[in-house]
């Protein structure tokens, strides 16, 4: 091209967005998940049981979308299968599909698996949703209401079922005998992680900006301090690299 001296040949400096670009994927191929397709499964399900009614669950969604960020800053390209929240994400390898109930959140999950390297699994899906929905809104009768409710298709344990290539983390909210559970919790739905948060632990479960959690994995169990999601996010992104990186 056309030098500073006005002849035109080599020599000439590269276009300043080509040597960001050169430095930024220098430094990205370093980060632990770079170049990895992530599945992430966020906030609660909506099961309706008419037109403007629904079973819900208190999930805010914020430990998933911290994952979500977290990963995409260490280099992954993020599908985030988001339940009904308040959270906005702004980073542009987060991709954000919107679902409402359990079924809508499963055929997302399902499109996106087979070309995942890892999924995360930190939505509150309902387990039970009405067997029937009213197409009306239900009206009073001054009499009791018996509401029929039939089992959801657990996501997890599905995708595990299929498991090829993936790397796979499921979540486990206890109230008791927390470890024997989420340890049956990882066989059952044949995952490598399995992240335990307890409720008993003040700070820790939904709603709340903090929690605690212990990873178990197939041979050993790290217990972590109570910390911000956004740490235990990278406490929990930080140990799949380094198990990928052990793979
Ligand atoms: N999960 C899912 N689909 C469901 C239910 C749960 O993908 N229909 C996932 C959650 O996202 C979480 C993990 O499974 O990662 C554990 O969910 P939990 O409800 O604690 O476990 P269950 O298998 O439903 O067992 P239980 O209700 O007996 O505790």
């Amino acid at each position: 091209g056309e030098l500073a001296s006005g002849l035109v040949g080599k020599g000439r400096m590269a276009e300043p967005e080509h040597i960001f670009q050169a430095i930024e994927t220098h430094y990205k191929k370093q980060l632990k998940l770079y170049g990895k397709q992530v599945l992430i499964t966020a906030g609660p399900t909506y099961e309706a049981i008419d037109p403007v009614r629904f079973i819900g669950n208190h999930s805010s969604g914020k430990m998933g979308y911290a994952l979500a960020e977290v990963a995409a800053e260490n280099g992954a390209s993020v599908t985030l299968v988001s339940g009904p929240t308040a959270l906005k994400i702004s980073h542009p390898e987060i991709r954000v599909v919107p679902v409402v109930s359990a079924e809508e959140m499963f055929q997302a999950a399902t499109r996106f698996f087979e070309r995942a390297d890892v999924v995360i699994a930190a939505a509150a899906v309902a387990d039970y949703r009405p067997r029937k929905v009213a197409e009306q809104k239900i009206k009073k009768k001054g009499e009791d209401l018996v509401l029929e409710l039939e089992e959801t298709t657990d996501i997890l344990k599905s995708l595990g079922a299929r498991k090829s290539h993936q790397f796979m983390v499921g979540f486990a909210l206890e109230t008791e005998h927390g470890r024997e559970n989420a340890q049956r919790k990882l066989e059952r739905k044949n995952l490598d992680f399995i992240v335990l948060n307890s409720l008993q632990d003040r700070g820790a479960g939904f709603k709340t900006d903090t929690n605690k959690i212990s990873i178990i994995k197939k041979a050993d169990v790290l217990d972590f301090d109570l910390k911000s999601k956004r740490e235990v996010a990278q406490d929990i992104i930080r140990e799949i690299g380094n198990a990928l990186e052990l793979k």
